[in-house]
């Protein structure tokens, strides 16, 4: 007979997945009740708690779509989402950090020439960003690629906003032969994350912030090398420590740095005022 008295349920439980044939899915379901029911055993919910927790989770999923998922969005501001992305891409020395990849990827957007804009509605503050893709041993790698994405100065991506033209403020580029890179789009600015659902109530009610802090987004890649999925984030922007999502890392903070003159801003063929910033990224080579 089983034993599922307050002091030995969780032990009934553990022996009820003894003939789980993949191991992996034991290992996974005996941790989940091990955690889960230590969870219980420490805050002793009332059972109107119990059922909001699954009221809360039920409309977590009653809102999620093809174009909403407040599953992720959950995972995300629960920092688990970039807990997931660590554990799995612990990168060697020097090689350029990963953060977390959001919702708003769309394959697909052009690739464009060395120096090209992605700002195709010409909207926000025009920023130059380049750099060099780098081995870890230091060698520029010539050809690499670099997708980036990222919102327009009124903090939607393109397909959130139908006043925005189709792949607006998406691109790739490719390295040169000495590994350098360049394009122009705009100094990205803060923005929420979406705030009508369970998860931003979850949010209001713990007090906690909603903003992204600003950022543009890249995958960058090279045969023979590991990808990184990363962002590019602005040195002094308001939401460095509060990011609703967790993704900020200090290695992936840049100056953007500001300059007035209508000639440089001729030289690299943007309106002034503009904004500069330089990045090099680093790739691991594939073992
Ligand atoms: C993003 O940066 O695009 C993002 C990431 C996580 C949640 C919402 C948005
Ligand atoms: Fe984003």
């Amino acid at each position: 007979m089983s034993d599922n008295s307050e002091d030995r349920i969780t032990e009934t439980v553990l022996k009820s997945f003894a003939n789980t044939p993949n191991p992996r899915l034991h290992m996974l379901m005996t941790s989940l009740v091990t955690h889960l029911h230590a969870f219980i055993r420490e805050v002793e919910p009332t059972e109107a708690e119990w059922f909001a927790a699954i009221d809360f989770l039920t409309r977590t999923g009653e809102m999620c779509d093809d174009k909403r998922q407040e599953f992720i969005l959950l995972s995300d501001t629960l920092g688990v989402s970039m807990l997931v992305d660590a554990v799995n891409h612990r990168m060697g020395a020097g090689a350029t950090e990963s953060t977390i990849f959001g919702p708003f990827y769309r394959s697909g957007a052009p690739e464009l020439p060395y120096g090209a804009s992605i700002n195709q509605d010409g909207d926000g503050e025009p920023a130059v960003v380049s750099g060099r893709v780098l081995a870890t041993d230091g060698t520029p790698i010539a050809n690499a690629m670099l997708d980036v994405w990222e919102t327009n100065e009124n903090g939607m991506y393109d397909q959130q906003d139908r006043a925005q033209s189709d792949m607006n403020l998406r691109g790739k580029f490719r390295t040169d032969d000495q590994g350098r890179y360049k394009f122009v789009g705009i100094r990205p600015v803060p923005y929420p994350i979406p705030d009508d659902g369970p998860v931003g109530e979850m949010l209001r009610a713990s007090g906690r912030n909603w903003y992204r802090a600003a950022h543009i987004h890249l995958i960058v890649s090279a045969d023979g090398y590991l990808p990184v999925t990363t962002h590019l984030f602005v040195k002094g922007d308001s939401y460095l420590e509060s990011d609703a999502v967790f993704g900020v890392k200090d290695s992936l903070i840049a100056d953007f740095v500001r300059h007035e003159s209508a000639d440089a801003a001729t030289r690299h063929n943007v309106r002034a005022p503009f904004y500069m910033v330089e990045h090099d990224w680093v790739l691991e080579p594939v073992a």
